[in-house]
């Protein structure tokens, strides 16, 4: 798979995860090659958000390595930003949208004269200019998760983990910005590791779709998703192809799985 592009960005080995006696993880391996969208599917407590968590060295596994460029991830990196579901929690509320976003130029020691046009542009692309001054609390829901995003972006990460980004937002709201997301990463040249619950949505975003087992949590097939990019809303979702990647993972976790 990666041979003929060099070594893989991020690389899972032999991975075990288990608490006490509990084996929540078990054995997991993947590669993700260089601005590649990999999305994880899997059913409810089938480990996706511990092992994103493993990804991104905020938590350490019991045996095998999370490698990020061949160097073990042994704890947070900042080229390896995450995104949390639950958005509320990841903002400040004391702090303006603004602030917010300088939250990741002070991590990264840019030189304050340059924060307010970086700010400026993040805010822009996330269609968020207008309410740099606004408080979190003054924003609706998918406003917080474009400003958590924002956020993310600007620390320039090299990797972007995203745990069930957009599963507390309405339908809509859900699908402007899986194309937000995919055009700012696309843009960026980031690297994604998107966790979702939501089969069309893995089908929609990803160059591959990962599925997951539970008890313990284990990989189990994998879909290379061969859809023209940019994609539409209306029009890719309803080529055969796209229905027909439908029905395997469909098939792999149908409903109460
Ligand atoms: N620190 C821990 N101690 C004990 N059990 C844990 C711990 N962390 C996770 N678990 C258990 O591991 C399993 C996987 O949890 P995890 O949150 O990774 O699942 P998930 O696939 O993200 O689920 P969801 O789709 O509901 O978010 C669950 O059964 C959970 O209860
Ligand atoms: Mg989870």
């Amino acid at each position: 798979m990666s041979q003929t592009q060099g070594s893989p960005l991020m690389a899972v080995t032999g991975l075990d995860f288990t608490v006490g006696s509990l084996n929540i993880l078990s054995d997991i391996t993947l590669e993700v090659r260089e601005r590649e969208f990999v999305c994880i599917v899997g059913a409810s407590g089938c480990g996706k958000t511990t092992l994103l968590r493993l990804m991104a060295g905020l938590l350490n596994p019991t045996r095998g390595a999370v490698r990020y460029r061949g160097r073990e991830v042994t704890g947070p990196d900042p080229e390896l930003a995450v995104v949390f579901q639950d958005y509320g929690r990841a903002l400040l509320p004391w702090r303006t949208v603004g602030g917010n976003v300088e939250l990741a130029l002070e991590a990264r020691r840019v030189p304050r004269a340059q924060w307010a046009a970086i700010v400026r542009d993040m805010l822009g692309r996330v269609g968020l200019a207008e309410r740099a001054d606004a408080y979190p609390v003054q924003l609706s829901g998918g406003m917080q998760q474009r400003l958590q995003i924002a956020r993310c972006m600007a620390q320039a990460p090299q990797v972007l983990l995203m745990d069930e980004p957009f599963g507390a937002l309405d339908a809509m709201t859900r699908q402007t910005l899986q194309d937000e997301v995919a055009g700012l990463c696309a843009d960026a040249g980031v690297t994604v590791v998107f966790i979702t619950h939501d089969l069309e949505e893995a089908i929609y975003l990803g160059d591959r779709v990962i599925s997951m087992d539970k008890h313990p949590g284990r990989l189990s097939e994998t879909l290379d998703i061969d859809l023209e990019r940019p994609r539409n809303q209306l029009t890719t979702r309803e080529t055969p192809r796209f229905l027909e990647y439908r029905h395997k993972l469909f098939n792999l976790l149908p409903p109460g799985h």
